[in-house]
């Protein structure tokens, strides 16, 4: 045994002349180390509370006074060079221990199955989607995950009654975190966003009309995970900003959009509902003679409205300029009604037996 009580005052000499010594010998004690239990045992012995340390401490007292602030510099110093020795043999430990767990490491250059190429069904809909409202000259529009209560709620005309603000339905960040690529006035809180609709006034703010944008992406809500509900899907939204703008153009829209996903003979509809940001605003249904069980039956698959006065303005455009619509739906329903998916789970699941299924889509 190397680190007896009555080896301290060596080891203060050897600080005070040099910590190379010290050092040796804590990497010499953990070169043997292979386990946690024996990683702590060993690092007890150091920079416990009956530790090397502890006793250097102490000893310090006894030195003539000229020597005292060397020698406590030295322990410092090297204590410092200790512990980061000690943290990279944790780190080691802990990568050993999570390899064993997760047993042999993959060899990325194997092949992942037969060579058959196959596309996940979010991103397969997501492309037809894009592609579709492509030709109407639509372009893709980028959003953050993480938004501030303004943009996720307040910009889209939603106070701070409305039931989506809840604790219960909403991911809130801590008050007091702070993110540098998304700025935020004091007092708001981030969030994961809820909704797409946020892209609308990210775009808003940075461009003037004509707008005509599609904004995919990845929403979070506080919903426990079955069938039919995920704390995490996707959205496709859309924003069109022109002069004249009309319900008639929104519905032509989305009937256009229908027919090319679905098939000819496919009918939309929109049913008057409320959506904070949209005046008037509607339920979009569709029905098709051509998806299986659920031919000739209403399908309820987003919301859709004229953008509100209030929005405008929050955006900085002039109230009265402009006219525009907007539409939201959501891609696991679509995947699933399309491709005939009846547990949403399976999308975050990457089990290869179900994406097998999904070859790419012809773009
Ligand atoms: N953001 C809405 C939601 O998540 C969906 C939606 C409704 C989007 C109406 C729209 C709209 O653009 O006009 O429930």
């Amino acid at each position: 045994m190397k680190f007896g009580v009555n080896h301290s005052n060596l080891y203060l000499t050897a600080m005070e002349t040099d910590s190379d010594k010290i050092l040796e010998d804590v990497k010499n004690a953990l070169g043997e180390v292979a386990t946690r239990s024996h990683f702590e045992a060993v690092k007890a012995k150091f920079l416990g509370t009956n530790g090397v340390f502890r006793e250097l401490v102490k000893n310090i007292a006894a030195l003539p006074k000229e020597k005292k602030p060397a020698a406590g510099q030295a322990i410092n110093i090297c204590k410092g060079e200790i512990e980061k020795i000690f943290e990279a043999k944790l780190a080691e430990i802990e990568i050993g221990e999570a390899r064993a767990s997760l047993g042999d490491v993959p060899d990325p250059s194997l092949s992942s199955g037969g060579g058959e190429i196959f596309c996940h069904p979010l991103r397969k809909i997501r492309s037809h989607t894009i592609e579709i409202f492509s030709k109407l000259g639509f372009s893709v529009a980028d959003g953050s995950e993480i938004e501030t209560e303004w943009f996720c709620f307040d910009a889209l005309n939603t106070p701070q009654s409305h039931p989506s603000r809840n604790e219960s339905d909403t991911f809130y960040f801590r008050e007091n975190v702070s993110l540098g690529n998304v700025s935020k006035n004091g007092d708001e809180r981030y969030v994961l966003r809820t909704h797409t609709s946020t892209v609308q006034i990210r775009t808003m703010l940075h461009s003037k009309p004509p707008i005509r944008i599609l904004s995919p992406g990845r929403v979070f809500r506080k919903d426990t995970m079955d069938a039919t509900h995920s704390p995490i899907f996707h959205q496709c939204e859309g924003l069109v900003v022109e002069e004249g703008t009309s319900v008639c153009d929104l519905k032509a829209t989305l009937d256009f959009f229908f027919t090319e996903l679905i098939g000819e003979g496919c009918e939309t509809r929109m049913r008057p509902s409320f959506f904070p940001f949209v005046s008037p605003g509607f339920e979009v249904d569709f029905r098709s003679k051509n998806i299986g069980k659920l031919s000739n039956r209403w399908i309820e698959i987003g919301g859709c409205g004229m953008v509100a006065p209030n929005v405008f303005k929050n955006c900085g455009y002039e109230s009265g300029s402009v006219t525009g619509f907007a539409f939201g739906v959501g891609l696991e329903r679509l995947a699933m009604l399309l491709y005939g998916i009846d547990d949403i789970r399976l999308f975050f699941q990457n089990d290869t037996r179900f994406l097998k299924q999904f070859s790419m889509p012809m773009l």
